[in-house]
């Protein structure tokens, strides 16, 4: 009952149904370890992914401020900036977006296939800036701009994730627990840390309905110094919201994000091919990969607390794979 101010909460019935939850036979055998996956990338809005649940709360409260555009800001290969979109699309919202080149690349896939692609099918208004240094005063300086034409933008932070969204993540939590009770005891959950939202809302769930499990958050683009203090905010923020107060340690691995954001990684290209060629499961370059080559590598490391299976968190992305073909 302790998540039960979660309900109070309003929110947009976008997600429909639980997301599977899936042992991976194949990929168990090959790594000598129980492997379940959460499939947060087949949540059912546009190619799907993690920002949909977070989306169902962040729709919701701009609808309720009366909102005609949903503005927000990510790479030019940003899934949450096509989750936006296909929200608003089915809303009927515009949607704009400021876009960045995080890895300031020319390559004609990057910029024009993938996720971009889908940006224009669904007529979002993009605006690129040279980086998203500071987004959410870009943000707010552009919603000015929007506001002198007449329309009523409404904010979408970077990823979703303030303590609004984040709440979805509470949630999948619950789904996690539900789905796993009497079936499997996860030794480790495992999700990718970017934005944090995914992260924190997992961290405030499962230490309230799983606390045996360890969380461990992948990071994505930061190191373990940068991006503890952007999960602490956010869990506090979204604890304080449910009334919680979180004591559980916030574990991060900063060992797979290299090069940097957005540039894949051998090791995490290699987890793509895995579970593409074991499973049939398409992982992503720039989150999934990474947080699975962590996963993969902390089995050989024994870096994990205890013995037992392990859950995947699949966040989604793999539209993105069509924008860093061929280089990778
Ligand atoms: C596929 C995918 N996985 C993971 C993440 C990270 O989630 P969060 O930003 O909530 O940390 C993102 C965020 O953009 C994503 O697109």
């Amino acid at each position: 009952m302790s998540l039960h101010l979660l309900h109070q909460f309003p929110r947009l019935e976008l997600l429909g149904a639980p997301t599977p939850l899936e042992h991976l036979p194949r990929l168990s055998d090959y790594l000598g370890r129980d492997i379940f996956i959460k499939r947060d990338d087949v949540t059912p809005v546009a190619l799907g992914g993690n920002k949909l649940r977070k989306l169902e709360f962040l729709a919701a409260d701009a609808l309720r401020q009366g909102a005609d555009v949903l503005l927000t800001a990510g790479a030019i290969q940003s899934n949450h900036v096509r989750q936006t979109a296909a929200v608003a699309a089915r809303l009927g919202l515009k949607c704009v977006a400021l876009l960045e080149n995080p890895i300031g690349t020319t390559a004609e896939n990057y910029l024009s296939n993938g996720n971009r692609l889908l940006l224009d099918l669904m007529d979002v208004e993009t605006e690129m800036v040279a980086a998203l240094d500071n987004p959410p005063q870009q943000l707010s300086d552009y919603a000015e701009r929007l506001e002198a034409q007449g329309y009523r933008p409404y904010i979408v932070p970077v990823g979703g994730s303030n303590a609004l969204g984040a709440l979805g993540y509470v949630e999948c939590a619950q789904e996690i627990a539900h789905q796993s009770e009497g079936v499997v005891d996860f030794a480790a959950v495992v999700v990718a840390s970017g934005s944090a939202g995914t992260h924190a809302g997992l961290a405030v769930g499962l230490e309230q309905l799983l606390p045996e499990s360890e969380l461990v958050g992948v990071t994505v683009s930061r190191s373990v110094a940068a991006q503890l203090p952007v999960v602490e905010r956010l869990r506090s923020a979204l604890a304080e919201q449910l009334e919680l107060k979180p004591q559980a340690a916030i574990t991060l691995w900063d060992e797979y994000y290299a090069p940097r954001y957005g540039e894949p990684s051998e090791e995490g290209m290699e987890a793509v091919r895995l579970l593409a060629r074991l499973e049939g499961i398409m992982l992503d370059p720039v989150y999934t990969g990474k947080a699975m080559a962590g996963l993969i590598d902390g089995i050989s490391q024994k870096r994990f607390r205890r013995e037992g299976p392990l859950l995947f968190v699949h966040t989604g992305g793999a539209p993105a794979l069509f924008a860093y073909h061929p280089s990778v």
